[in-house]
């Protein structure tokens, strides 16, 4: 008999903490929508202490996700552990997850706490989560350059306390697989009452161990991983839940483990999050990566021809990979397009969402002969920023390039309902495009990133582009979508400056977590 590993997604919250990876309350929303249908069993919708917008997101998150735990993180204060309570409260399962540093230079050199206080801390923050539920979680921070003893004699209390979930965090990345799940073995054989509690480990990537560490630590008795999706997260990111996942379900051989994931829901979520936080999965990103399916050579081909297993360990159709399946034509109505929407879990709210959608599928269907549900998601995204933020939209917009020549480009938007026409040079058409932006919008917002993904094969496709602007501490991201790329380019900047202007846009504030 197998026992279940939990999967805990902390893309909404340790993910975020990717530089440039905030979200909007929307966009949040339909990640955790995406990761309820995939089947995780803890969202970590983000840290209500941290800003009003994660507070309210987290919220709105705890009143709509009903088949998985909604989480939120607290450092060990009786403030913190309070807005996360709050946070959590219309969860149909909520959970509190306290932490507190426990290595030797934590606790010196960050808290500037002797370890006795550290342990009363860590007790009293248990405590005061217990005013508002029992799930409760602790993290030992930086659990994996903590001395062992101490990491005892810390767990012994808490659960005395009554902590329900145990987590042993490698938070800097600096463990190697045998002795992280040595740490594991130890913590749980020494501590009274260990088999009361689900013991759990959050791997950081910083030596590419994240993954192994994870999966050592699951051998070693832990029961519940921490991940996010594309191993998004601080500094070189989480362990990724989609290798955690297909790693315990492909070698069910060895793990004596299985989760609970629809797993034909993992490309799906990698592509929204990718799309959502503007950070590209590269090519040969295991799963979830373009060629992760793709065989090159003539000998891999030939074999998988033969006989798939020659040279696959998994089917592409099990992660969620579609072969670019022709859904929808220029003819295709409504119904059929309401159903494609619904079969892919994509929800619309209301009949003016579904119209203006419906709308924009019928204009990309003159120009494109062939829409696939690549080409849908891309559609349905443009609905996140609803008209109410549009502050900037674009009328018209041409360019002018030719060899030898400077590329030149003229815009029409509105500001607020008035139109306005812009005109720049650049060193190139999307140069030109967004200087012609500029002259009219005037932002003073800075350019970190800019890139062009085709949505699907063949000259034809939609090029998806993000943009990345920064104004004083706002980092936003935009994207956009056509067929024409300048065009593309130029919605997903003003995607972005709508972003920045958009009130909802909340100050990345999450302190020094
Ligand atoms: O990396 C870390 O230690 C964390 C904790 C807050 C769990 O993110
Ligand atoms: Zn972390």
């Amino acid at each position: 008999m197998k026992q279940p590993l939990v999967i805990f997604d902390t893309t909404l919250r340790d993910g975020e903490q990717s530089p440039g990876a905030s979200m909007t309350k929307e966009e949040k929303l339909r990640v955790a929508r995406q990761l309820e249908r995939m089947r995780v069993d803890v969202i970590e919708a983000g840290f209500a202490a941290a800003s009003p917008g994660d507070f309210d997101a987290i919220y709105s998150i705890a009143q709509i996700i009903k088949d998985a735990t909604v989480c939120s993180l607290a450092r060990a204060n009786e403030n913190d552990i309070r807005r996360a309570g709050e946070a959590i409260k219309p969860a149909k399962s909520g959970r509190i997850h306290t932490f507190i540093a426990t290595s030797p230079i934590h606790m010196e050199m960050k808290l500037r706490m002797t370890p006795d206080q550290v342990v009363e801390q860590a007790v009293k923050a248990v405590g005061w989560a217990r005013q508002y539920t029992d799930n409760i979680e602790f993290s030992a921070e930086d659990a994996g350059r903590s001395e062992i003893d101490f990491l005892c004699r810390i767990f012994e209390q808490v659960i005395k306390a009554g902590a329900t979930t145990i987590n042993v965090p490698d938070t800097v990345g600096y463990n190697i697989p045998d002795q992280f799940a040595e740490t594991l073995r130890q913590v749980i054989e020494r501590v009274p009452n260990s088999d009361k509690v689900v013991w759990s480990v959050h791997c950081h990537n910083d030596l590419g161990l994240a993954v192994a560490n994870s999966l050592a630590a699951v051998m070693a008795g832990a029961r519940q991983v921490e991940c996010t999706i594309n191993g998004l997260g601080e500094r070189a990111g989480n362990a990724s839940l989609e290798e955690v996942v297909m790693a315990v379900r492909t070698r069910a051989d060895i793990f004596p483990v299985e989760t609970r994931i629809d797993t034909t829901q993992i490309v799906p979520a990698s592509k929204l999050v990718s799309q959502i936080t503007g950070y590209p999965v590269q090519p040969n990103k295991a799963i979830v990566g373009a060629n992760a399916f793709a065989h090159e050579s003539g000998i891999h081909q030939d074999g998988v021809l033969k006989h798939r297993e020659t040279y696959e360990i998994m089917r592409a159709q099990d992660v969620g990979w579609s072969q670019n399946k022709l859904v929808l034509g220029k003819h295709s109505g409504r119904n059929a397009f309401k159903t494609r929407l619904q079969e892919l879990g994509i929800e619309l709210e209301g009949d003016e969402a579904l119209n203006a959608a419906f709308t924009r599928f019928k204009e990309l269907a003159d120009k494109k002969h062939e829409i696939f549900d690549e080409d849908l998601h891309a559609l349905v995204s443009e609905e996140v920023v609803t008209p109410d933020h549009e502050h900037y939209k674009l009328v018209y917009s041409r360019v002018c390039s030719e060899t030898g020549e400077t590329p030149s480009a003229q815009v029409t938007l509105t500001v607020g309902g008035v139109e306005h026409k812009g005109e720049a040079e650049g060193s190139g058409p999307v140069d030109a495009t967004f200087r012609a932006i500029e002259s009219v919008a005037g932002s003073g917002a800075e350019l970190l990133l800019y890139s062009v993904n085709a949505i699907t094969t063949g000259t034809d496709a939609q090029g998806e582009v993000t943009t990345r602007l920064s104004k004083g501490e706002r980092i936003v991201n935009g994207n956009g979508a056509d067929t024409d790329i300048v065009i593309a380019s130029a919605k997903s900047y003003l995607n972005a400056l709508n972003k920045l202007y958009s009130s909802l846009e909340k100050v990345k504030a999450q302190g020094d977590v």
